[in-house]
């Protein structure tokens, strides 16, 4: 992965924090709480998300992303999702991504319980380098 980014929420839990620290890549953290100015993408970018619906869809997507993708660019710029959960919440597993994805038209690239294993930790470095590098293919064909 190069220049493009990652862009994600996480709440004062931060076990998303925690996986993104992980990947070791360059990466912005939506800040908690509603605010006056959202940050606005520049390059495209992938987001990851936790799951907060209670098992339902109703505020599965947390706020500070709805508020988020709200703004045109930061939907323009976006170009897959990582959402995260815990099975126990059934059919509603990190549902989150699947309502981002179908909303913003855009491949729901992988789901991970909690803080995520190594295992998951490693898919998404090699899927993310492998996203951008089609990405790029595609840009230049
Ligand atoms: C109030 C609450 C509601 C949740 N609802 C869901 C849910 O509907 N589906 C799911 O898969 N995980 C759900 N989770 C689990 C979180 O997505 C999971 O703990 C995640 O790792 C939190 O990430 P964060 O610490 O970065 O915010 C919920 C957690 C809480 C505390």
């Amino acid at each position: 992965m190069k220049t493009e980014s990652l862009i994600y929420f996480s709440s004062r839990s931060g076990n998303c924090h925690r996986f993104v620290e992980k990947l070791g890549l360059p990466a912005t953290r939506l800040p908690i709480g509603p605010q006056e100015m959202s940050p606005i993408a520049t390059k495209p970018y992938v987001l990851l998300l936790p799951t907060y619906g209670g098992g339902g869809t109703k505020g599965a997507v947390p706020k500070e992303v709805i508020q988020f993708l709200n703004i045109e660019e930061n939907r323009l710029f976006l170009r897959g999702v990582i959402a995260a959960g815990n099975t126990n919440f059934g059919d509603a597993y990190a549902i989150a991504g699947d309502i981002v994805a179908q909303k913003c038209r855009v491949p729901y690239l992988y789901r991970f319980e909690l803080l995520g294993t190594a295992k998951d930790v490693q898919s998404v470095k090699d899927g993310l380098q492998t996203f951008w590098q089609h990405a790029h293919n595609e840009s230049f064909s």
